[in-house]
């Protein structure tokens, strides 16, 4: 290497530590890319499921960096959302009854829908939340080291602001969907250190103000309830998890900040763990305000709702909030008339369970016509798991989610 370029490594690393030291607001001293990335390593067979040996070098914490990436200055004043505008509701749906009682109905969305017409009018009828269902991922609004694309999660926060819809942005941290850059790059834990912290402060920092709610961490405990061993926890540690919630909490101190999961919604070993977990990072101060519980289900799945209100109340007493964050009750393909009233005997009783609880305030599904639903695309055999059907005509299971909230 050339005494020049020894010197201008050394100066850049020189700034990144000290730029770790103290995180700057808003990325705003930072130097211009200067370095290139690296070359991306073959992923390995199973990307979620690395053995320690196919770790990069990098992930050991004793190696001292070569170079640094920097992260290009963002912005400093957003695309302004175009605007929409507001449609008059009617009294007798989901939205208006859920806004009677005070909770929030919402449903995942990704972003090319809300031009469909159909889907357009039905969203903003029924529901007064949205949950971005891919489009705030890291592999989608972070797609190069430093380049963000905010376009699809703009196109939902707008047409959600201009029909008075909440936001919940899904999600900050996860071992899925993230960009190959990041998951295969050769990166030192400092690097991936910072690049989180960056991400959380521009996606956060973006939306600060327009969306309310976020899963900070997604899907972070294994089924015996220990944190699991993935990207995040291999570059970091656990306290990966503390960091993600701090940094969200200082690019928006407004948002709720929640950490969402599957299969923890009653008592179980997995809920133990993620109980504990959240119980420690609030006795250690740190900006937890609710858990999201999923509530995946296949058609005949039984839940023990007994230990879902056990559950979502040992986590109401230690004053958290909770939100049912991605149902959907999955039927065989080619339901009968009673396949579709068990399943919507099934989406009545979550929502009463919600309903008992004031603590639980979000009861959101993972969609809401079978036109499109991650269900069909992902489990063979099966579909027809929300609450109208692909020609948007309401379900049984419409009809009982909008009796029940009639109820007194
Ligand atoms: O964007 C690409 C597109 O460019 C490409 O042409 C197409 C071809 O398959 O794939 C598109 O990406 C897909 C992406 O959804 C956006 O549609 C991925 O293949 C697909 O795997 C991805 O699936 C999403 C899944 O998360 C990823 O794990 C589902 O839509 C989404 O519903 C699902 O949501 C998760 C929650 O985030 C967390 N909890 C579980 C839930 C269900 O799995």
């Amino acid at each position: 290497m050339s005494s020049h370029s020894f010197f201008s490594v050394s100066l850049v690393f020189a700034f990144f530590l000290a730029s770790c030291q103290a995180p700057a607001p808003a990325a705003t001293a930072l130097p211009a890319e200067t370095t290139q990335p690296p070359a991306a390593t073959a992923p390995p067979a199973t990307a979620t499921e690395m053995p320690a040996s196919a770790l990069p070098a990098s992930a050991d914490p004793s190696r001292t960096p070569t170079w640094v990436w920097v992260e290009p200055t963002q912005p400093a004043t957003p695309t302004p959302l175009p605007a929409f505008q507001p449609r008059a509701q009617s009294a007798n749906t989901l939205r208006a009854q859920a806004d009677i009682r005070g909770i929030l109905i919402g449903a995942a969305v990704n972003n090319g829908l809300v031009h469909e017409a159909d889907y357009a009018e039905v969203l903003a009828r029924e529901f007064n939340l949205i949950t971005t269902e891919n489009a705030m991922k890291f592999g989608i609004v972070h797609p190069e080291p430093g380049r963000y694309d905010f376009q699809a999660a703009d196109e939902i926060v707008n047409f959600a602001h201009g029909h008075d819809i909440q936001v919940r942005g899904h999600t900050l941290v996860w071992q899925k969907q993230m960009p190959e850059w990041l998951q295969y790059g050769d990166w030192t834990p400092e690097q991936v250190r910072e690049i989180l912290h960056r991400h959380i402060e521009t996606v956060v920092g973006r939306y600060r103000g327009k969306v309310e709610i976020w899963d900070v961490v997604n899907e972070a405990m294994t089924g015996n309830g220990d944190v699991q061993r993935n990207f995040w926890y291999k570059q970091l540690g656990p306290e990966y998890i503390d960091l993600a919630f701090q940094w969200a909490h200082e690019a928006d101190p407004d948002a709720l900040l929640f950490i969402n999961d599957y299969a923890a919604e009653g008592i179980n070993k997995k809920s133990d763990g993620l109980y504990e977990l959240v119980e420690d990072m609030l006795a250690r101060g740190l900006p937890v305000h609710g858990v999201g519980m999923q509530f995946h289900l296949d058609s005949g799945g039984a839940q023990n709702l007994d230990s879902v209100t056990r559950n979502m109340q040992r986590l109401a007493d230690l004053g958290l909030q909770i939100h049912i964050t991605e149902l959907d009750v999955a039927l065989n393909d080619d339901p009968t008339p009673e396949d579709l009233q068990e399943q919507a005997d099934t989406y009545q009783k979550i929502l009463q369970t919600c309903l008992a609880l004031p603590q639980c305030t979000a009861f959101i599904t993972w969609g809401f016509t079978d036109k499109y639903s991650w269900i069909p695309e992902t489990k063979d055999g099966y579909g027809s798991a929300l609450l109208f059907d692909a020609t948007y005509q309401p379900k049984p299971a419409y009809f009982a989610l909008l009796e029940t909230l009639q109820t007194k």
